[in-house]
């Protein structure tokens, strides 16, 4: 049963109504966060915490709540949404302002949405590796900050749809970012290589994750940039998201990456992940 928690009150999600003046509707002014649910536990809660603060702060919005006080409204959505595995979206906006206005209103009260709904299960043989199409990296220069406003995710990623590709991946100035929704790994000759985090990329909570899976099991990591001419001759891309968990990639343009297919460091990567979910 999918829930939705708005401003302190429960309801099923297609009855969540927000005002058509909430600055969320409006500007765009709001942030979120999205977390997977696996057995009735919310994954990695405590890192999708400290990033939803540090990008309240970046959008100078103070948290309506306390970290304990977020915990509890999160675990009691799981609870009442009462499905595994789910996803939980988090959003908060700068709340319900009129007449509009650029200037932030002072004293508003956030608007805060939480929802809950079920997440398919996929078999490991069900997973295809993506073809990807590399863009321009147009988006704004704070990508680290996970902004509500995702138009030019959007346009990049039904750019690449619409010329038969599964995704994007951008590159700001020659070098990787992220894809449209994802974090980027490729592995060159056993070691895995990855763009340093910066203010262009979201900081992935799956990429540190991994990146600590890697680094338990003595995998050799690098975190530095990479350009097109060396994503094309990895011998293994993969992108790592809430959703897509890691995911590989088996072509880049017109260009196969190894022999297509998921590739052995891959089935390593998400072997440890799978295991590190229970
Ligand atoms: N997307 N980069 C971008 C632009 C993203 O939107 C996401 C997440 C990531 C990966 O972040 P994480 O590992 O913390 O999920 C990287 C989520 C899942 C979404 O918007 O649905």
């Amino acid at each position: 049963m999918a829930v939705a928690y708005l401003n302190g009150e429960w309801m099923a999600p297609e009855d969540a109504k927000v005002s058509v003046f909430d600055r969320g509707f409006m500007f765009g002014d709001g942030i979120y966060e999205v977390m997977a649910v696996y057995d009735g536990k919310v994954f990695t809660l405590e890192d999708h915490l400290v990033r939803l603060k540090r990008s309240l702060e970046a959008i100078r919005l103070e948290s309506p709540h306390t970290d304990d006080e977020w915990r509890a409204i999160i675990n009691e959505a799981v609870q009442k949404g009462d499905e595994t595995p789910a996803y939980l979206y988090l959003q908060i906006t700068r709340g319900v302002e009129s007449p509009r206005s650029h200037v932030y209103p002072g004293g508003s009260k956030p608007t805060v949405l939480i929802t809950v709904m079920h997440a398919p299960v996929l078999e490991r043989n069900e997973i295809t590796p993506y073809k990807m199409v590399t863009k321009n990296d147009f988006r704004w220069g704070r990508g680290d900050i996970k902004v509500i406003s995702l138009i030019a995710n959007g346009l990049l990623k039904n750019e690449a749809l619409d010329e038969g590709f599964d995704d994007a991946l951008l590159f700001r100035e020659g070098e990787l970012t992220e894809a449209t929704a994802s974090n980027v790994f490729m592995v060159k000759d056993g070691v895995v290589v990855t763009p340093p985090k910066s203010n262009f990329l979201l900081h992935g909570i799956t990429r540190d994750h991994v990146l600590k899976l890697l680094a338990g099991a003595d995998v050799p990591c690098e975190e530095r940039a990479i350009s097109e001419d060396e994503l094309l001759a990895a011998d293994e891309i993969w992108i790592t998201s809430t959703g897509h968990e890691v995911w590989p990639v088996g072509q880049v343009n017109d260009c196969v990456i190894g022999n297509g297919s998921a590739g052995v460091v891959w089935q390593v990567v998400d072997t440890l992940f799978q295991a590190s979910k229970k």
